[in-house]
């Protein structure tokens, strides 16, 4: 039986790309030739590309996207919808990994683990000088931007060290003892460590803008491992510039792999290559989540996880 044929939109991971290679023709969309991609009833992106109305508009007859990545925020949602094309993405499977990033990268910023090992590389601490002391992890207060699975996860991690939690979310949650905020302003006024977790798209655009950030204040540190778009890069740098925040751990960048210039020299900024999810493990779990998607897909028309359930 030949294999169904799969449109891959963008530069996908090769384990991705080898897991849908074994089970389908999976070929890169500009390879396909018009009259083969009228065939194409199912795609496969990564958050990192997206399929945009572009691309739709080369495959006539696509059905399902599939999303490598649990944020799809890069592809055209709304116009798929509206086209009745279905949507997958790769939920749970790297919940655990995000938020072992995220408090990982709140505790190297707030003690300075990055900055001391370039401390020590850089001959410092031979030369007989003291890194800056650091600030204390354990009894932190983080406000959580976003409680939704790595938001929690991440909460959850939280509570043994003691920290004081708090966040902002679309609705108060009734099954978890952390305080809820009104509004990211009023989050980032109560907490010392500010981490967004929340989903990337319109909606959130800049939710962390210089108001935030003011809020958060000369003591405060903001962690994000959801989108760059989130926060206002440039009032960030200005914060930082201005002495009005502590500092940042970022993993991701409103236009990656490009990283403002200015954090690049800064050592009160932890700054990773969008690596969240990027362990042996979850990339090979994410992969095959991915290739169930599509696979279910083509022989029941339903998605596995469909982002509307
Ligand atoms: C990935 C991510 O780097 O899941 C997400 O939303 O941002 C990451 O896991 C990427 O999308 C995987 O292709």
């Amino acid at each position: 039986m030949s294999k169904h044929r799969v449109a891959m939109v963008g530069t996908l991971r090769p384990g991705l790309v080898a897991a849908l290679t074994e089970r389908f023709e999976a070929l890169e969309l500009a390879d396909i030739d018009p009259a083969d991609a009228e065939t194409v009833e199912v795609a496969v992106t990564s958050g990192g590309w997206g399929v945009r109305v572009e691309h739709l508009d080369q495959l006539p007859q696509l059905r399902a996207i599939v999303n490598h990545g649990v944020g799809y925020d890069t592809s055209d949602i709304a116009e798929a919808r509206r086209r009745g094309i279905v949507i997958a993405n790769t939920p749970d499977v790297l919940t655990d990994c995000v938020a072992d990033v995220a408090v990982g990268a709140l505790i190297d910023v707030m003690r300075g683990l990055s900055a001391a090992d370039r401390f020590v590389r850089g001959g410092q601490w031979a030369a007989g000088q003291e890194p800056p002391l650091a600030r204390r992890v354990t009894g932190v207060r983080v406000g959580i931007l976003g409680l939704g699975r790595i938001g929690r996860a991440i909460a959850r991690r939280l509570e043994a060290f003691d920290a004081v939690l708090s966040y902002v979310a679309r609705s108060e949650k009734t099954d978890v003892s952390y305080t809820y905020a009104a509004s990211p302003v009023e989050l980032a006024r109560g907490c010392n460590v500010l981490v967004v977790a929340a989903a990337g798209g319109e909606q959130s655009r800049h939710l962390v803008d210089a108001d935030v950030l003011e809020a958060l204040g000369p003591r405060g540190f903001l962690v994000n491992v959801a989108r760059g778009s989130i926060v206002d890069e440039d009032a960030l740098v200005a914060a930082l510039e201005a002495g009005g925040l502590a500092g940042a751990a970022l993993d991701v960048f409103a236009d990656e792999p490009h990283v403002p210039a200015e954090l690049l020299s800064r050592d009160d900024v932890v700054l990773l290559p969008h690596l969240g999810s990027a362990t042996v493990e979850t990339r090979a779990d994410m992969a095959e989540l991915a290739v169930a998607n599509v696979e279910q897909f083509l022989t029941k028309g339903t998605l596995v996880t469909p982002i509307d359930p």
